[in-house]
């Protein structure tokens, strides 16, 4: 296993890292090429990232790849993003069943093109057995279409007399949330430069430490994650306590 520090530090280890992964249209739009290029190469950078995790031994990874506010890009471009994901899917299923890791669709995803929801279900479904890795893919995801759908379980729920509404912690909700068998993530990572979240797992990273790179999308491979996972080990997670180097009051 990969570690930019030593063993020490495997109970810091983060357990979940998310990606916002951004800049394919501006990588393109620097080269002179159609956005969609940009988001081939973006493709290259998830495979590339994929065995990355892996061979850091991160055993959840997520990667934000089409939000609920996408929709309202150019037809051509959303068509062209569906395309690309079909693609990505077929080819990579083998990869993900050689590298055992379980593939877990994170959004609304029955209202995505039926095609592809065939597709993603068949990925879910042939993966579903691994238990070290897991491979989260937001699509149609939002943060806010997320909690809404979570509220709406749980009213039905406590309508039919299924949960206390009384003892109904987050614990409680965040098992009805897209990510409920996923740890919180650790990790945030977004590419580009951008400092917000951009409707991601809003709830989710309430104490995710958040690492923004200006690095483009398409550009982003080994040495980004390295210099992100480096970062992570060097903050201080103190969850609202005080810091443990600071003992005077
Ligand atoms: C990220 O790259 C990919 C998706 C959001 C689907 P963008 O397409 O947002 O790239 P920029 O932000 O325009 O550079
Ligand atoms: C966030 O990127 C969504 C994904 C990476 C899939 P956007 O490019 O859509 O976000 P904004 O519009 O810059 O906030
Ligand atoms: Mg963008």
């Amino acid at each position: 296993m990969k570690s930019p520090k030593n063993q020490a530090d495997k109970s810091k280890a983060p357990k979940h890292v998310a990606i916002i992964m951004d800049g394919n249209g501006r990588w393109a739009y620097a080269r002179n090429l159609p956005r969609i290029e940009g988001h081939r190469r973006g493709a290259e950078a998830v495979k590339r990232t994929l065995k990355i995790a892996k061979e850091y031994n991160i055993p959840f990874i997520t990667l934000y790849a089409f939000s609920v506010e996408n929709w309202n890009r150019p037809k051509k471009e959303v068509d062209a993003l569906m395309d690309l994901l079909d693609n990505f899917l077929t080819d990579q299923l083998k990869e993900l069943l050689k590298r055992e890791i379980r593939f877990r669709v994170i959004g609304r995803y029955e209202e995505l093109p039926p095609h592809i929801q065939k597709r993603l279900k068949k990925t879910e479904k042939a993966t579903a057995h691994f238990t070290e890795h897991t491979l989260g893919l937001a699509l149609n995801y939002g943060s806010r279409t997320e909690i809404v759908d979570a509220l709406r379980a749980v009213t039905k729920a406590a309508k039919i007399g299924d949960l206390n509404i009384e003892d109904f912690d987050y614990n409680d909700l965040r098992s009805y949330l897209h990510t409920g068998d996923m740890p919180d993530p650790d990790l945030i990572i977004r590419t580009s430069g951008e400092s917000r979240l951009s409707n991601f797992l809003l709830l989710q990273s309430a104490y995710a430490e958040i690492h923004i790179t200006s690095v483009l999308w398409p550009d982003f491979g080994e040495a980004e994650f390295k210099i992100a996972i480096k970062d992570y080990y060097d903050r201080e997670r103190r969850y609202g306590k005080t810091s443990c180097k600071l003992h005077n009051i």
